[in-house]
């Protein structure tokens, strides 16, 4: 059972910066995920919120509700938010930090992240697939 977690402002994709995130909608985005997770035999839950708070609450809860690994695309979060960095580092469920655009060919802010440190890894730059690749690896991680 896995969480993919986007943040702020990504339930505007597809409307979004098309130029750099492209065309595709989050719910385009949440159901590729779903049927990756069937490929790989796993179930996915996708969930998105623009309130910190309320990313903080789903990764406290993941643990106790079930799930085995954790996608996170923070949005702008990512540069800054210390709250979402000590969540993650407070709670045992591995994360997988995401995002669409190459954050270190764009505006040097974004080349900052506080979070990835405390994730297994970071992909960014690839899109749709970067979550593909971070959903692969949480399900070879669980059969270790
Ligand atoms: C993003 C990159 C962030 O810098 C930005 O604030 C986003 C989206 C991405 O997926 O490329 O909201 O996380």
């Amino acid at each position: 059972m896995l969480l993919v977690l986007n943040g702020p402002n990504l339930n505007r994709l597809g409307l979004r910066e098309p130029g750099v995130y492209g065309v595709q909608t989050l719910e385009d985005l949440e159901r590729q995920c779903e049927a990756w997770g069937a490929e790989l035999g796993e179930s996915v839950t996708c969930r998105q919120s623009n309130y910190e708070g309320q990313l903080l609450d789903w990764i406290h809860e993941a643990q106790e509700q079930g799930f085995r690994g954790i996608v996170l695309n923070p949005g702008a979060l990512t540069h800054y938010s210390y709250a979402l960095r000590d969540a993650i580092s407070g709670q045992s469920v591995p994360v997988v930090e995401v995002h669409l655009s190459n954050v270190d060919a764009r505006e040097s802010f974004r080349h900052q992240s506080v979070t990835a440190a405390v994730c297994r890894g970071k992909i960014s730059g690839l899109g749709f697939t970067g979550y593909r690749l971070a959903l692969e690896y949480l399900t070879e991680l669980q059969a270790e």
